[in-house]
């Protein structure tokens, strides 16, 4: 297969992760979580004792540490992230620090050379506007703020987290205006991506549904 490039876009709780992570298993090629990364650089900062809010110390930060990609998760120097990049404190954190352009322009530039010689599937919030905008296959995946919410919920009660839904709700409505109203890369769908609103709909559905996107496009690059 020639180098093939899928863009999973949307706001939080739409099913990007699940749903990109199932299609490049199908496919057999590697798959990009763009938010991990920036979860990973708020992670790092809070722990190296750095400014947050000081943009030229994180990005220096960002550009000075060695992220790979590994089935699990996304490392950092060789350290495998899980939990501990998914707590509500960093969730925060990574929303204030991808809001900084000279962070996004590092991590942009490292999420490209990824995708430089492999075929990937990559989701989060501007690859097809920006990342990848030749990508062959984009999506944007909604679903509405409350189902969005309801599966945060359901997600964090299964880990034993003690969440409200209403706050929850909130949260997110107050991450997606920051990310559709920043300046730098705003949340928004690209010209040519494929609207899916995955509200009433399950994982195995919407999967099916960008496979066959998938094939198509396949067959006509053969
Ligand atoms: O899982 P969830 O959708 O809640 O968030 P995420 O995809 O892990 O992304 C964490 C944060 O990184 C989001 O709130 C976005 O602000 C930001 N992000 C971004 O700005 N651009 C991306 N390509 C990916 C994530
Ligand atoms: O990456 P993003 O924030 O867009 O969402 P996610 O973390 O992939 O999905 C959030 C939750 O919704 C997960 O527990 C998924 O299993 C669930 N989900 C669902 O119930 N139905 C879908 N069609 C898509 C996701």
């Amino acid at each position: 297969m020639r180098r093939f490039l899928v863009a999973i876009d949307g706001p939080a709780g739409a099913g990007k992760s699940t749903v990109a992570r199932k299609v490049a298993d199908c496919l057999g090629i590697t798959y990009v979580d763009t938010g991990a990364m920036y979860r990973a650089i708020a992670w790092k900062a809070l722990n190296s004792g750095i400014d947050i809010m000081k943009e030229e110390e994180v990005a220096q930060l960002a550009e000075s540490l060695d992220i790979s990609l590994h089935p699990e998760g996304i490392c950092i120097n060789d350290h495998l992230l899980k939990n501990e990049i998914r707590t509500p404190e960093i969730t925060s954190l990574a929303s204030v620090v991808a809001k900084m352009p000279k962070v996004r322009r590092v991590l942009v530039n490292k999420q490209q050379q990824i995708a430089e010689h492999q075929s990937v599937v990559m989701d989060g919030r501007d690859i097809g506007t920006n990342v990848l905008p030749c990508a062959d296959v984009k999506i944007f995946l909604t679903a509405s703020i409350e189902e969005r919410a309801l599966r945060r919920y359901k997600e964090m009660k299964a880990k034993g987290m003690a969440v409200e839904l209403e706050q929850l709700k909130a949260e997110l409505q107050k991450r997606d205006e920051n990310d559709c109203t920043r300046e730098i890369a705003p949340l928004k769908q690209a010209e040519d991506a494929v609207l899916i609103d995955s509200t009433h709909h399950s994982v195995t559905e919407i999967v099916e549904k960008i496979l066959h996107l998938c094939r198509n496009k396949l067959g006509d690059k053969e």
